[in-house]
């Protein structure tokens, strides 16, 4: 098992003292920018954010990302649909590119969490006024990125039940 997906967790608290730097978000954005999509079209744009006022204000209006407070960093991943491709499309490939940041951060010692935006449309609304995010392009969700500051124990595990073997 590759070691960053077996100790990933979701990251809720962080280090504020510890900063991420510019080469750590290129190299989070690249892991982002290697996932697959669909006919590599590519569907995606990233706002780096480590403005602490921004981050309060991310914090103060999506109810579930509270925790980029004490973040040093936040990814937001926009969306472009692109016209030519079936709308199911984009949400699966900005998700690849998201999961892809997760797990680079935790192969650099650092902590992330997803925090959705996409599909409700109240938290889409807040999070495109505040990155001035205009149609086409929609915010997809809000990573937060960090030093830890809690380790949550191994959560995921194998269930053999949901599998169907067809040998
Ligand atoms: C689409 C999606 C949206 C999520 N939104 C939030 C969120 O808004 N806030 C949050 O704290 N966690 C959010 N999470 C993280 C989940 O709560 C977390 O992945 C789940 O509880 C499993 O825990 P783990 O990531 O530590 O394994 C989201 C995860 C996904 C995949």
């Amino acid at each position: 098992m590759t070691e960053a997906i077996a100790k990933r967790r979701s990251i809720r608290k962080y280090d504020p003292a510890k900063p991420v730097t510019k080469e750590q978000l290129n190299q989070l954005l690249e892991a982002a920018m290697l996932a697959p999509s669909a006919c590599n079209s590519r569907p995606w744009e990233f706002i780096a954010v480590t403005k602490r006022e921004i981050l309060d204000e991310i914090a103060r209006i999506h109810p579930y990302a509270k925790m980029c407070a004490s973040a040093a960093a936040a990814i937001i991943v926009v969306a472009l649909p692109q016209p030519d491709m079936p709308a199911g499309f984009f949400p699966q490939d900005c998700g690849a590119a998201t999961q892809n940041i997760l797990l680079e951060a935790v192969a650099q010692g650092l902590g992330a969490c997803w925090c959705g935006v996409y599909p409700r449309e109240e938290r889409m609304a807040e999070i495109a006024g505040l990155f001035d995010i205009k149609a086409p392009k929609l915010p997809f969700c809000v990573i937060a990125v960090g030093t830890p500051a809690e380790k949550p124990a191994q959560r995921g595990f194998f269930e053999e039940r949901k599998v169907t073997y067809i040998d």
